[in-house]
């Protein structure tokens, strides 16, 4: 069965794990940020990327939205090293990437560069305000950038959800399995509430099948970890899904909160996993204000339909209305905001937090239940200090 094209037309494949590297001498300490995307690079989630973006590829897609070939790519997927590092290290030399001590990676040394980081906060995240958790973790990481191609010599191992991490190849492969022809990407990271199950159902109702692709990587402190979401997924799932119309895996890079611009990011992504189909809805990869509300949809509207390659499903903010009796949008529904059952994330972990339960209207009940008992076991976790995977390390370093 035809799939749809990765971006750029082809998948990249960058995985090598017969590759000598114990000669090498020079390292690179990654952060989980960089092992993530190390991994995605070489999966092929990236595709076109085949390694760390070299000078001219960052500052074009700083500027303007894509790779010096014009190529459309949103975000500067960076290599950054300290100026010690950077000082020991010389362009054209292989240099293994290590995580605690092992080597995953080998880049090919193609530039040493010092990047603006306040142009490019300004333009990647339309501010530089220190406040945004993106922009405070681009200014964080070290202030040097090493661009150049990867090879994959090993993967991390995987202690949470196992079975859950496919790469684009395989994801492509199960569509075509399952005789799916259109696929719709879901990104979230958060629980799936009503909201999200009406916009997901609806647009399954032209499209042959869901991808529900939870992002597990890096996530700010205050959203609801990983390993509790995914739990709400699968009772979701079970008790609310088709089983043969959703398939669920995960994408294990980390949250830029980078609003419009990640929501082109997500959407490319999504087509090299093989969707035909991506949504976005109010406030796409948002956080605070920073973003209006459909700017992650208008930004679409600066590229061709063939630069993109997959369809974007815009849909208006979703809630359940009481006058309606059913879910609606700001497009659908003609009734008052005081008839429309809308939380603010910050109101529902205070509730989850102290063990009451939003109402049905905006969250199934057998989410609601996993996300307070999920809750409660990962404080305990914490506590115990037990940790080994992107999402658990990351939260517990802070
Ligand atoms: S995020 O990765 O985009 O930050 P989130 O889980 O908050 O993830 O949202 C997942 C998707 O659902 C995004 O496309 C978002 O725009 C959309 N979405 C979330 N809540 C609503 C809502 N109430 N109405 C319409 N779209 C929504």
């Amino acid at each position: 069965m035809a799939t749809i094209q990765p971006h750029g037309g082809k998948l990249i494949n960058q995985f090598r794990p017969d590759t000598p590297y114990e000669h090498i001498q020079k390292e690179i300490e990654l952060d989980l940020t960089a092992l993530s995307d190390l991994e995605l690079i070489a999966i092929g989630a990236y595709s076109p990327l085949t390694g760390f973006l070299n000078q001219s590829d960052y500052q074009s897609v700083v500027d303007r939205i894509r790779l010096s070939d014009g190529t459309v790519w949103s975000l500067p997927i960076t290599l950054p090293v300290t100026r010690e590092t950077a000082e020991s290290l010389s362009t054209g030399e292989d240099v293994r990437l290590t995580y605690n001590g092992a080597t995953y990676g080998i880049l090919q040394l193609g530039d040493i560069y010092f990047p603006d980081k306040h142009s490019e906060a300004e333009k990647v995240y339309k501010t530089s305000d220190i406040e945004h958790p993106g922009v405070k973790k681009l200014l964080e990481r070290p202030t040097v950038y090493v661009g150049g191609e990867i090879t994959l010599v090993k993967l991390f191992e995987k202690k949470s959800f196992k079975n859950y991490h496919l790469d684009p190849s395989e994801t492509r492969q199960k569509f075509s399995s399952l005789g799916w022809k259109t696929v719709v990407g879901f990104q979230t990271r958060n629980p799936v509430h009503r909201a999200h199950e009406y916009i997901q159902k609806t647009a399954l109702e032209t499209v042959d099948g869901l991808f529900l692709n939870p992002l597990v990587g890096e996530t700010k402190s205050d959203d609801i970890p990983a390993d509790v979401r995914m739990e709400s997924y699968h009772v979701l799932l079970e008790n609310y899904y088709p089983s043969d119309r959703v398939f669920l895996s995960v994408f294990p890079a980390a949250m830029r909160y980078a609003g419009p611009r990640e929501a082109v990011f997500h959407a490319l992504v999504r087509k090299n996993y093989g969707c035909t189909h991506f949504i976005v809805g109010r406030d796409h990869a948002g956080v605070g204000s920073y973003y209006g509300t459909y700017e992650a949809q208008e930004i679409f509207s600066q590229f061709s339909a063939d630069e993109i390659g997959i369809t974007t499903l815009f849909f208006e903010h979703s809630f359940y209305c009481t006058k309606c009796e059913a879910m609606a949008s700001s497009k659908t529904c003609p009734h008052s905001s005081e008839n429309h059952v809308i939380l603010s994330g910050t109101k529902v972990r205070e509730l989850l937090r102290n063990g009451e339960l939003p109402p049905s209207t905006f969250s199934r009940k057998e989410v609601i239940e996993v996300l307070i008992n999920g809750l409660r076991q990962q404080e305990e976790n914490q506590l115990k200090g037990d940790a080994n995977d992107y999402t658990t390390q990351y939260r517990l370093a802070r």
